[in-house]
């Protein structure tokens, strides 16, 4: 027979472990008494605390970013291309999931874009900022280097983003995968005060009484690359529950080899 206090360890170790499972305050009060050994095993993702939800208009929504931020620790790319900096928000996203020798090349034309690239991240040794124009992107502004992950964000337009796929896709590593954001549809049942606003710039973009398109020009450049790259498997990350702008992630498909 075991002794008694082995048998009362064991019971509070079940219960504790039961309460891990069933409460959340539990969990972060566990990680804090633990924080000094959890902590390096933590994703690197205190900013998704303070980035905004549904309500962002331009930016990544949180929970994109939570999206986006697992992909690149899963796929461990060595090279990612962001088309689109603004004020930093995709790019702190990237820089906080790459680890090792990852580097992330940014691209805006904007001047202001170009400042806050400067203010947060200059020093940063595996970021490179440069203000350009999407539509004239090639190799060499990479640096000649294979690219693993392509994020289209930029300026919405149909042209413009044929233009850099046709400029950028000669890089792309064989496994590449590119991330193109806005590509989805918001319910009429769903629009906040923002939302609400561009669908009365835009009254040209519903594609039915209840479901507007907010950039459609991201969306034919997505029939675009179905239709001349067909080898490119598309997956749309959409949701009309939630006034959510919409990921599509593409990739090269082929038969996996086998031994
Ligand atoms: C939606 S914001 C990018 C948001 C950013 N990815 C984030 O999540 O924080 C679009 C950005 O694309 C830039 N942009 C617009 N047209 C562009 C073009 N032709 N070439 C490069 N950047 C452009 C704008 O200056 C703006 O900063």
């Amino acid at each position: 027979m075991e002794p008694r206090s082995a048998r009362l360890s064991e019971w509070a170790k079940h219960r504790a472990w039961r309460r891990f499972h069933r409460s959340r305050g539990f969990r972060h009060a566990v990680l804090l008494a633990r924080w000094n050994r959890a902590r390096h095993r933590m994703p690197d993702v205190a900013h998704l605390a303070f980035y905004e939800e549904e309500t962002a208009l331009g930016p990544l929504q949180r929970d994109e970013a939570l999206f986006i931020h697992a992909l690149v620790r899963v796929l461990r790319p060595e090279v990612i291309v962001e088309v689109g900096f603004f004020r930093g928000r995709s790019a702190l996203n990237f820089l906080t999931a790459l680890g090792g020798s990852g580097r992330l090349y940014s691209f805006d034309l904007d001047e202001e874009a170009e400042a806050a690239a400067v203010q947060f991240f200059a020093g940063t040794p595996n970021f490179r900022f440069t203000r350009k124009s999407q539509s004239r992107l090639s190799a060499a502004d990479v640096d000649g280097a294979a690219i693993d992950m392509l994020y289209i964000d930029a300026s919405h337009d149909y042209d413009l983003n044929v233009a850099t796929f046709e400029g950028l896709e000669p890089s792309l590593a064989s496994g590449a995968v590119v991330v193109v954001h806005d590509t989805g549809t918001w319910a009429r049942s769903q629009l906040g005060p923002r939302q609400r606003v561009a669908t009365e710039e835009n009254p040209g973009w519903w594609l039915s009484p209840e479901e507007f398109a907010h950039q459609p020009g991201e969306r034919r450049f997505m029939n675009w690359i179905r239709e001349t790259y067909p080898d490119f498997a598309q997956l749309h990350l959409h949701t009309v529950r939630t006034p959510r702008h919409g990921i599509s992630v593409l990739q090269r498909t082929a038969p996996l080899p086998l031994p």
